[in-house]
Order: structure tokens, then C-alpha cells, then sequence
């Protein structure tokens, strides 16, 4: 007995491995689509009529949601988050549009130093409640997974503080989140004339505590002019991994920095950003299986270049989007937001978009075999779409047309 049934969906879009590169196939849509659901996971995919026939209803215990008129697909995954801190930071908003750099601002103790100060003086209660609302708007435009760093402690006590705050919230809200350790994010202001210290303090302790406790699946560096070069990040990287913490960097973002390469070199889960890649460091990625995480808020909100998008498919480099959420560069929160940037900005196809925003963001988390694709056995986290073509989604982007969202079977949004 199936406990969901969705049916009579105008497309589902199942994002399902392709066997072809035309779009439909790219997005495996099915029209007149179903999805039955026992538990939390799929059981079945495919035309209504054949769905139907194929599985047990209860008419009593099953509940059915029609779908007619409506774009039924996997709920977005925002693979790429500063989810957790405190204090914002508008004035260096205004800053920017005055003229002055982001680098400029850094430079004179504002920017990641900013925030670091507040989050140091929140309260994990404090921090969680704002975690928690950014994180109820992220699941009202159908976000279902979100990658969440630390990064803004930037000592053993608060970086723990961030990680346990993200482990608290993916117990008490809807929205599953995947932990990354950031404590590679800058150089706090106690260690500015010694940083060599602050690396053996990341190497040799924050990073064997993090991961000794389990907070952490990933460990990213900011690798960038500046923050972090090459050979630190690749000694932080590297003792994540001898403690078992996947590699993803922040490469190349606001300079030429070499981030591509290493990621990669060392066979990195994703390097993200990329905004000035060289053209060996994209080689390396693809050839090593490194998803290149695009930003295309950050670039928008710094008025800086956009990522070389359409070379990075065309050298056939698995491209995801996500919105860089974080207090100082980029505040946007909605998928399908990024989806119209990704679309106007990187000069993606919607199709590809929504791919980068779905499969291909569960490739950037490692979790492709759960999440990211409608079909039988994988997770049921569906958002479904109040429009009448995935097309449409892109086109008439701004406009909040989330229907229904269902995570790991459950409907935990519903507006008609
Ligand atoms: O992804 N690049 C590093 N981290 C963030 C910005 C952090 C901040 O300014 O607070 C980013 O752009
Ligand atoms: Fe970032």
C-alpha cells in the first residue's frame, strides 16, 4: 500500500540518467506524469494510467495529490551556503555601489571579520533562530537540501557552536542540511602576524575535533589572494581528508588563483565559484570527476564577471548552480531565483539550469544516489510547480510559484 500518490502532472520532470543530450531527455520528462511514494522513498515514476495500475491505494489511507496543470520535479538542492552566522551587512552594500571594492572593505577589518565578530557573540539559540528563518524562506521557494559552513567562528569553541547549531536544526526542521567545515575561511584577527599558527591550529586540532565528533561531512577552504594560498589550502584540504571530511574549495572567485587546479589535483568533491579559472585547472576538474559549483547571485551583487558557464559544459564539466547564501556577498535565499541568473547571466538553457540546480547539485553533496532525481528508490523530496512548463520557470523568474513541497515523503508545504 502506497501511502502518496501524485498524479496527472502536466510534466514530471524525473531528471533520470539520460541516454540522449536532446532537452526532454535531459530533463526525462514524462507528461501526464505520477509518483507513488511508501514511506520516505519512491516507489514508482511514469504515466498516470500505468502508476495507477501498478501499485496498491488504500482509498481510505492513500492520499493523492492531482497535479493537472502543474510541473511536478526534485526539490531544489542548494549545494553551496554560509547558512549559520549573526549580524548583517548593508552598509558595506551601499559601500560597493559607491565604489569601493569588496577586497578594499575586507582590507579595513569589514567583509567575513565583520560577521565573524557577531556570530563570536551570539548565543547557538540566537544563531539557530536565524538559521531557522532563512532556512523556512529557502523551503517555501522549494529548497529540500541545503549545504550549510561554518566559517564564521574561526576558533575551536565557535566553529563548534556553528557546526552543532546546523546538526540541532537538521533534527527540528524540514529542510536536510549536510555540514561543512569552513574554518579555512580567513585568518582571524588573533593570528594575524602568526597565520602559520592558525593553519596548525585548523590542521592539528579544529579539524581532527570536527571530524572526531561528526559535525562536518566536508571541509572547504577560501583559496584566494590574500585569504589562503594554494599550498595552505592543499595542507587544509589534505588533513580533512586524513580525517575523513570530502574537499571543496572556494577557487578563484576574485582572482586567478590557481583554486581549479587543486581542486583538481586532489580529486575535490567540487570547487565553486570559479569566476577566473585557468583552462588546465578545468581540464583537471572534469577529468577527475570535480563538479564546478556557479554563484551567479555573487557575481551579480559584487558587479563582477560571471563564470565561463557555457565552456564548462561544452568541455563537459558537470555544472551545478546554488545561491552562495551568506551575509556579506550574496543574500539570496530562492533557487528558482538563481535558475533565471544561471539562465540570463551564464547563458544556460533552462534545461540545463534546472538540471544544475537538481541531479547535478546532489552530485556537488556527494548524494547522488538519494536525492536529486525522481525515480523508484531515492528519497521523496518533490517540489511541485504551479506552471504550466519547466520553461516557465526561468521566463517569469522572480514570482514564487511553489505549490507543494514533500520532503522524504512528507508534505510540509501546501498553498492550494
Ligand atoms: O562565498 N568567498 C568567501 N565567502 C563568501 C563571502 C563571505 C563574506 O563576505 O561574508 C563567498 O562569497
Ligand atoms: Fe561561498
Amino acid at each position: 500500500m502506497i501511502d502518496l500518490l501524485i498524479t496527472q502532472a502536466k510534466q514530471v520532470l524525473t531528471l533520470r540518467a539520460s541516454e540522449g543530450n536532446k532537452v526532454t531527455e535531459e530533463l526525462g520528462i514524462i507528461e501526464d506524469g505520477a509518483i507513488a511514494i511508501k514511506g520516505e522513498e519512491i516507489v514508482a515514476v511514469g504515466k498516470t494510467d500505468e502508476v495507477r495500475d501498478k501499485v496498491e491505494i488504500d482509498s481510505e489511507k492513500t492520499q493523492i495529490i492531482e497535479a493537472s496543470g502543474k510541473v511536478v520535479m526534485p526539490g531544489f538542492i542548494d549545494c553551496h551556503t554560509h547558512l549559520v552566522y549573526a549580524g548583517s551587512r548593508e552598509y558595506e552594500f551601499e559601500m560597493r555601489l559607491k565604489g569601493v571594492s569588496y577586497e578594499e572593505i575586507a582590507a579595513k577589518g569589514g567583509g567575513i571579520k565583520a560577521t565573524v565578530r557577531a556570530t563570536r557573540e551570539a548565543s547557538k539559540e540566537e544563531l539557530s533562530n536565524l538559521a531557522k528563518s532563512r532556512l523556512e524562506r529557502m523551503l517555501l521557494w522549494g529548497t529540500t537540501t541545503v549545504e550549510g559552513k561554518s566559517g564564521y567562528g574561526l576558533s575551536l569553541d565557535s566553529e563548534i557552536k556553528l557546526l552543532e547549531t546546523i546538526a540541532s536544526l537538521n533534527k527540528n526542521q524540514p529542510v536536510e542540511l549536510v555540514p561543512t567545515f569552513l574554518g579555512g575561511h580567513e585568518v582571524p584577527d588573533e593570528f594575524q602576524n602568526n597565520r602559520k599558527a592558525y593553519i596548525r591550529l585548523l590542521t592539528e586540532k579544529m579539524i581532527p575535533v570536527v571530524a572526531e565528533k561528526e559535525l562536518a561531512e566536508f571541509c572547504d577552504v577560501f583559496c584566494e589572494q590574500g585569504v589562503f594560498t594554494v599550498e595552505e589550502s592543499e595542507e587544509i584540504l589534505k588533513a580533512g581528508e586524513n580525517a575523513g571530511l570530502k574537499a571543496k574549495i572556494h577557487a578563484d572567485e576574485l582572482t586567478p588563483s590557481g583554486g581549479a587546479e587543486l581542486a583538481g589535483r586532489m580529486h575535490a568533491v567540487s570547487a565553486d565559484h570559479l569566476i577566473y579559472p585557468s583552462e588546465s585547472g578545468l581540464q583537471l576538474m572534469r577529468d577527475n570527476g570535480t563538479v564546478a559549483v556557479l554563484l551567479p547571485g555573487t557575481s551579480m551583487t559584487l558587479r563582477k564577471p560571471y563564470a565561463p558557464a557555457r565552456k564548462m559544459i561544452e568541455m563537459g564539466l558537470t555544472v551545478a548552480i546554488a545561491t552562495d547564501h551568506n551575509p556579506g556577498t550574496c543574500t539570496l535565499e530562492a533557487m528558482p531565483i538563481v535558475i533565471g541568473l544561471a539562465c540570463l547571466k551564464l547563458e544556460m538553457t533552462p534545461a540545463e539550469a534546472i538540471r544544475a540546480a537538481t541531479i547535478n547539485a546532489a552530485c556537488a553533496l556527494d548524494r547522488q544516489d538519494k536525492i536529486g532525481s525522481l525515480e523508484p528508490q531515492k528519497q521523496a523530496d518533490i517540489t511541485i510547480l504551479n506552471i504550466p512548463h519547466y520553461r516557465y520557470l526561468p521566463y517569469h523568474f522572480g514570482v514564487n510559484y511553489v505549490d507543494t513541497v514533500i520532503k522524504k515523503g512528507k508534505v510540509v508545504i501546501s498553498r492550494s
